[in-house]
């Protein structure tokens, strides 16, 4: 049985033809997190913050620190992006209670899409959260500390497909049976991928980028400039579309959401959304 998110990538593939791996994604992920339901001991995966709340206690304590060699901006924000179940947060504030100067200048502004992970976080931290944000555009305009884990390699990746000496952007179709099916598109000048990339990857070669994390990496400090600094922890691993393994031509193929591009070999063939709402 098809799922809504399914449903929606046929329409859309009817409408405008195959899309780019990038909006599949895009659909995906936001489908597959609004759920609310993906992370956690009873969920899909597991994250470090709640394996153990030392992690949050250290991240919490390395926001103090950097704060005062800041020092010590009043007020600060202090943001999370994709803050998940609020856990990591949670621990952070908790390990700052022997830091009372720091806890009364910090606001927490949470960068968030879902609307089912708002709703968890507002349970675990409740008033502490000053606002939600879809993006990191409407922070407001002052010194900010930014921690996020886990959350760069959750965006949608871009892929390009090596044919000869010429970049193909790489898409999802669907065959007869209405099945899902990455194919290869046209040439494109894919200049935004590494330059050893293009200069190594043989033909065949499918290489990615993650404009979305580039974007976010790119910003050193708040929105209009000013002291701040970031702190991500991002493990790479196998990914698929959603989030998910997939299967290219039979066999799993394995790609990692660097920002700076990386490629692994995978033919066209079958692609599976199993499991996203
Ligand atoms: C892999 S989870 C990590 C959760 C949490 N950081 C942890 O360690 O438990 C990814 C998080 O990023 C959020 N997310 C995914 N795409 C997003 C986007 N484009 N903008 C903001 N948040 C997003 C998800 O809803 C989720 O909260």
């Amino acid at each position: 049985m098809s799922t809504p998110v399914e449903d929606r990538l046929r329409a859309r593939i009817a409408a405008e033809g195959p899309l780019p791996v990038e909006d599949v994604m895009a659909e995906a992920n936001a489908a597959y997190y609004a759920r609310g339901t993906a992370i956690g001991a009873a969920g899909d995966f597991i994250t470090a913050p709640e394996i153990s709340q030392v992690f949050g206690e250290v991240v919490g304590l390395w926001t103090a620190v950097v704060w005062q060699l800041l020092g010590m901006p009043k007020p600060v924000s202090l943001v999370e992006c994709g803050p998940g179940r609020g856990t990591l947060m949670a621990d952070a504030l908790r390990a700052l209670a022997p830091v009372p100067a720091f806890r009364e200048a910090l606001e927490v502004h949470l960068v968030e899409t879902s609307p089912a992970l708002r709703e968890v976080q507002c349970a675990t931290l409740g008033d502490a959260v000053t606002a939600w944000h879809d993006g990191l555009e409407t922070l407001p305009d002052r010194p900010l500390l930014l921690i996020a884990n886990e959350f760069l390699d959750a965006l949608p990746v871009r892929q390009y497909v090596r044919v000869g000496a010429a970049w193909h952007l790489r898409r999802v179709d669907v065959d007869a049976d209405g099945a899902f099916r990455f194919v290869t598109g046209e040439p494109v000048a894919a200049d935004d991928l590494d330059p050893r990339v293009r200069a190594r990857a043989p033909d065949g070669a499918i290489a990615e980028v993650c404009p979305a994390a580039r974007d976010r990496r790119g910003r050193r400090g708040p929105p209009g400039g000013g002291p701040g600094r970031c702190r991500r922890v991002h493990r790479l691993r196998p990914r698929g579309l959603g989030g998910r393994r997939h299967t290219a031509g039979g066999a799993t193929s394995c790609a990692t959401s660097c920002p700076s591009g990386s490629w692994h070999r995978g033919p066209d063939g079958p692609c599976g959304f199993s499991g996203i709402g």
